[in-house]
């Protein structure tokens, strides 16, 4: 009987002892496989007297179901072991940060486009494109502006190769949107009717030889226009006071239109505006050139200046986001530095 007390607790430390599947099935073998020990104290029975076999039997059966349980139990724990380690293994740490993916935002001039889109779309105004590679007629001579003309000097540009420019001005847009509105509407002119009004704006970036902390060789513009039977500069007062209180969102905010000179209106004037409060109060700033369009620009569009008028202006929307966020010096606008830009999102 100690006999077998000592071999199950044999088995049991030898299972104990294995580390892996491998192992435990070779113990196995020396205890319960054909020549295992359990298994020869079996075979030996045979030679014993039946009683005494009965009694032996058993005992061994026990011991033999012992040494059974120890192993699956030391099987089981193996397999546990072994998938704990392998969670261990592919664990996922669910306390990390998650990764920051910031969010752009629109450019600051960008942001004042479009508010200026919309406030003048409110307004019935459409917006036009047009190209930044011009020809001298548009960017010049269609607007009254020949080739020996004064004017032209404060407008040096960037010539391109076949006789283009870049342009210095968006004003080339009120021909190129006139004339394109006159052809759609030629069958009502040519049949003496009205046609409808012209009422555009042409925002975009323009090109000047220019640059210090509030010139850039490339800026931005934004033409308006408004062409029909009778409008004149009382409307352009009203609009581009409209504008300009919405804009800045201030009514009390006071415009001067003072008297000036542009080759394609007649009269001009410069707008300027002043704050009511704030750190910029009391101050004149200059944000738009404008006027009544001129009659030989009138004609270049293809209307008769005796039956079709208007007022046009052009003012620079980096003027009025520097103006509006308090920006100190235009180049910052395109600098590209992102703590300079991000502050606007
Ligand atoms: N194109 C002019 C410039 O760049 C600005 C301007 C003045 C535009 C008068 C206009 C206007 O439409 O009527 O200096």
């Amino acid at each position: 009987m100690n006999d077998l007390n000592a071999l199950v607790m044999a088995a049991q430390s030898a299972f104990e002892g294995c580390h892996t599947q491998a192992d435990l099935e070779n113990a196995k073998a020396q205890f319960l496989g054909k020549t295992g020990r359990i298994t020869e104290l079996m075979k030996g029975l045979a030679t014993l007297p039946t009683e005494e076999k009965k009694l032996q039997g058993a005992a061994i059966n026990q011991a033999k179901q012992a040494v059974e349980m120890s192993l699956t139990q030391r099987r089981q724990a193996l397999a546990d072991e072994e998938l704990s380690s392998q969670l261990k293994a592919q664990a996922l740490d669910v306390g990390l940060p998650g990764r920051l993916r910031p969010t752009g935002g629109l450019h600051p001039v960008s942001l004042t486009l479009e508010r200026i889109e919309q406030i003048f779309d409110s307004m019935g105004f459409e917006v036009a494109q047009g190209p930044e590679i011009e020809t001298d007629w548009y960017n010049f001579t269609a607007l009254n502006t020949p080739e020996d003309h004064p004017a032209r000097s404060m407008h040096d540009t960037f010539y391109v190769e076949g006789g283009y420019l870049l342009r210095t001005h968006t004003s080339p847009m009120q021909i190129r949107h006139a004339v394109s509105h006159v052809k759609r509407h030629q069958a009502l002119l040519d049949a003496g009717q009205v046609m409808p009004e012209i009422r555009v704006i042409a925002p975009g970036r323009t090109y000047r030889v220019d640059s210090d902390a509030t010139h850039s060789p490339m800026f931005h513009q934004c033409e308006g226009l408004w062409i029909g039977e009778n409008i004149s500069f009382k409307d352009l007062k009203v609009v581009f006071t409209d504008f300009c209180r919405t804009f800045f969102e201030s009514s009390d905010l006071v415009l001067r239109f003072r008297p000036s000179f542009f080759p394609f209106t007649e009269p001009s004037a410069e707008i300027d505006i002043q704050f009511p409060s704030g750190p910029l109060a009391g101050r004149w700033l200059e944000v738009a050139g404008s006027g009544q369009v001129h009659p030989q620009v009138i004609r270049n569009m293809g209307l008769d200046p005796e039956h079709y008028m208007g007022f046009a202006f052009g003012m620079g929307p980096d003027r009025l986001t520097m103006l509006r966020y308090g920006v100190n010096d235009l180049r910052l606008f395109f600098d590209g530095d992102i703590r300079f830009l991000s502050q606007f999102r």
